[in-house]
């Protein structure tokens, strides 16, 4: 397979700046933030006057902070370590102990701010990132702005960054955009999905819109359906206490699967201009149809996992015995609906989406299923109808990240006889390494001034209104079946039955232990 490398000369590294981690003792930032800095670094892109405020309650200075990382965000570091390049990244480290709640610690933050920006040439530049839980987001955003750090002076910026949930149903996030809006301008708050920082989601525009053979047969005409599957096959970890408030559908829905669903079906933009893009995502966000509350008993299934196996066959316990979740819990871990899109390009088709903890295999995917051949010019032959499935496009997400194409071929014999077939792209065969967090791209962009891969505060807001009748009845009509499906199963058989009433099947994993 001939591979292609990257053409780095076109890219330029980021414009310097100070990037301030709030809640930088957390998960996200040994996990994500660090490596995908260090992958910056590695691929030429950050730029040498950039520098890192830890903003930490914890009493430790930036040596302790540094040997922190050291020891555990490496492991995390999906490209070749390179020592020199890792030390250099850490030196870059400032500590500001301090409570985020207080005024006193911005005002130690605008004084240490002016002194790397005096002693580094920053640019007076600044990415504030929330990594903190969201009940902080408001407040700190209002002493960002309290403390004169949201200000921008003529040529430099000063960008906001917040991580999901966006609040937990439509009025929090819209009481949560006010407050933001308040401290910072639209244009300077960047909401991650990151999702939408996977290479394989920012491919779907590119494999949409670059390739003349696509978008002629992308519409009702062509296709008969869409499914898209976010597995996982953890449980829900050390997170049952957010998850027990949460559930699958705020945890994925309105966010992650949303962002692949306008994705995949929004309109071509007339540039890749930030909000050219959004506003066609937010356009096909609010031609979903509304979910009516009668509708939700049909088209909308939710599950909770029971005790069964993982997919890697040891027994695991169920939901309800998951640390810090109520013994009693109603929250679901599996969600599944049909969605329809009222457009001139979507008319009458349908879109099944799935999603939840514990089941065979960790896979994201969206199967384009077309319509079958018009005619059977093999009716009189010894093909059969059922041996000539439908055309299938399958655009892998993660893992074996790819793009995969089925269709019929002429089985080599004296006989006509047909089989399914397939052409397969992985971007492993032609890109070499898979891809890092997805978190490069989203930071690099940031510090770019570019907000197309960023939720604007409608787009937020549109999902919320589409997910809020099925939270209503779900709230008024607890379930009585939970826990409804094995841990290590499909979920709950209802999710099945919402795809057979339309004559049609979720396509089985070929990965997974189980189909
Ligand atoms: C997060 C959810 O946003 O996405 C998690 O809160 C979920 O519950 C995760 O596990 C899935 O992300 P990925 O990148 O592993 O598919």
């Amino acid at each position: 397979m001939s591979s292609v490398t990257p053409d780095r000369s076109k890219v330029q590294p980021a414009p310097p700046g100070i990037m301030v981690i709030f809640g930088a003792g957390g998960d996200l930032a040994r996990r994500k933030l660090f490596p995908a800095l260090y992958h910056l670094m590695t691929d030429g892109l950050l730029a040498e006057n950039f520098r890192i405020i830890v903003v930490d309650r914890r009493d430790r200075d930036a040596k302790d902070y540094r040997a922190y990382i050291d020891e555990n965000a490496r492991p995390h570091v999906s490209k070749a370590m390179n020592d020199d390049l890792w030390q250099e990244l850490l030196q870059r480290i400032h500590y500001l102990n301090g409570d985020f709640q207080q005024a006193n610690t911005y005002t130690r933050m605008s004084t240490l701010i002016d002194e790397i920006d005096r002693d580094y040439h920053t640019g007076g530049n600044c990415l504030y990132y929330l990594a903190t839980p969201p009940d902080f987001f408001g407040d700190i955003a209002t002493q960002l702005h309290a403390a004169g750090l949201s200000a921008e002076s003529a040529g430099q910026w000063r960008h906001l960054v917040v991580e999901k949930p966006f609040g937990r149903d439509l009025e929090s996030a819209r009481a949560l955009n006010r407050t933001l809006q308040a401290a910072f301008n639209e244009d300077q708050i960047y909401r991650i999905d990151h999702y939408l920082g996977k290479e394989t989601v920012q491919n779907i525009l590119m494999y949409r819109f670059a390739n003349s053979t696509v978008e002629p047969i992308w519409n009702h005409r062509y296709i008969d359906h869409m499914q898209i599957t976010v597995a996982e096959s953890i449980g829900v970890e050390t997170r049952g206490g957010y998850y027990d408030t949460a559930g699958a559908l705020r945890d994925m829905v309105p966010n992650h699967l949303l962002a692949l669903l306008s994705t995949v079906t929004m309109e071509p933009a007339n540039s890749l201009d930030g909000n050219a893009v959004r506003d066609e995502q937010a356009k096909i966000l609010r031609a979903i149809q509304p979910i009516l509350p009668e509708q939700v008993l049909t088209d909308v299934v939710r599950g909770q996992y029971a005790e069964g196996v993982s997919s890697k066959g040891e027994p695991v316990p169920g939901y309800r015995s998951e640390a810090h979740v109520a013994g009693d819990s109603a929250t679901e871990t599996f969600v599944a609906m049909k969605v329809l899109i009222d457009s001139w390009r979507w008319a009458g088709v349908p879109f099944y989406l799935r999603t939840g903890k514990r089941l065979p295999g960790r896979y994201t995917e969206i199967v384009v299923q077309f319509k079958e051949a018009p005619n059977m010019m093999f009716r009189d032959s010894l093909v059969r109808r059922e041996q000539v499935p439908p055309n299938t496009l399958v655009l892998r997400i993660q893992p074996n990240e790819g793009i995969g194409l089925s269709f019929n071929a002429k089985v080599p014999s004296t006989v006509p006889q047909l089989s399914p077939v397939e052409m397969d792209f992985s971007y492993k065969d032609y890109f070499g390494d898979g891809p890092t967090t997805g978190y490069e791209t989203l930071l690099y962009e940031c510090m770019n001034s570019d907000p197309t891969l960023f939720k604007r505060a409608d787009v937020i807001e549109t999902g919320w209104e589409l997910v809020e009748p099925i939270l209503d009845v779900w709230h008024a009509l607890p379930p009585r079946d939970f826990p409804n499906y094995a841990a290590g199963s499909w979920g709950p058989d209802e999710a099945a039955a919402l795809m057979s009433r339309d004559g049609r099947a979720w396509r089985p994993c070929k990965a997974c232990s189980v189909d």
